[in-house]
């Protein structure tokens, strides 16, 4: 499985969403590849978001090392799965996709693997301090359903 995580500056979800599944998929020794990537280029080359770091470390996931980038259509051919936060990144991705004549099928909303067919979105904690640590838990939950979903 090749995943990839799209938010929108690909400096505070997606960059999380990347540490957890890489984290859960490193434990089960599963060879899956996960990346990120922003429907925008604002913040491409920089780091994630220092609060998202800081809360993926209290939960013992480095993400520092990740660097922002804005997704291209290849990636549409490249990736088996495309895990969109919310309904705007989820629109934009769905559209290249068929400017591309990409698989729409691979583009999801990830809440959906936790709230089936309620095309929730997760909230940008960006302008939010107090909005990193339930990013994290219910990004979390979504991808441990993300590993169940694909290896049962
Ligand atoms: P993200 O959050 O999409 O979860 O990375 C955002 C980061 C930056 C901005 C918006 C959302 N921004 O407007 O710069």
């Amino acid at each position: 499985m090749k995943i990839l995580m799209v938010c929108l500056g690909n400096i505070c979800r997606s960059p999380l969403a990347e540490g957890i599944l890489k984290d859960k998929i490193q434990k089960k020794g599963l060879p899956w590849q996960v990346d990120s990537a922003g429907t925008g280029s604002w913040h491409t080359g920089e780091k994630p978001d220092k609060r998202a770091i800081k809360v993926a470390r209290q939960h013992g996931i480095d993400i520092s090392y990740q660097r922002a980038r804005q997704i291209q259509p290849a990636d549409l051919r490249n990736f088996d799965l495309i895990l969109t936060m919310d309904a705007n990144n989820h629109n934009h991705v769905l559209q290249m996709a068929r400017q591309y004549s990409a698989d729409e099928a691979k583009v999801q909303m990830i809440l959906n693997y936790l709230h089936p067919d309620q095309n929730q979105s997760v909230p940008d904690p960006y302008w939010n301090d107090n909005g990193f640590e339930p990013v994290f838990q219910m990004l979390d939950e979504a991808c441990e359903k993300v590993v169940e979903a694909h290896t049962t």
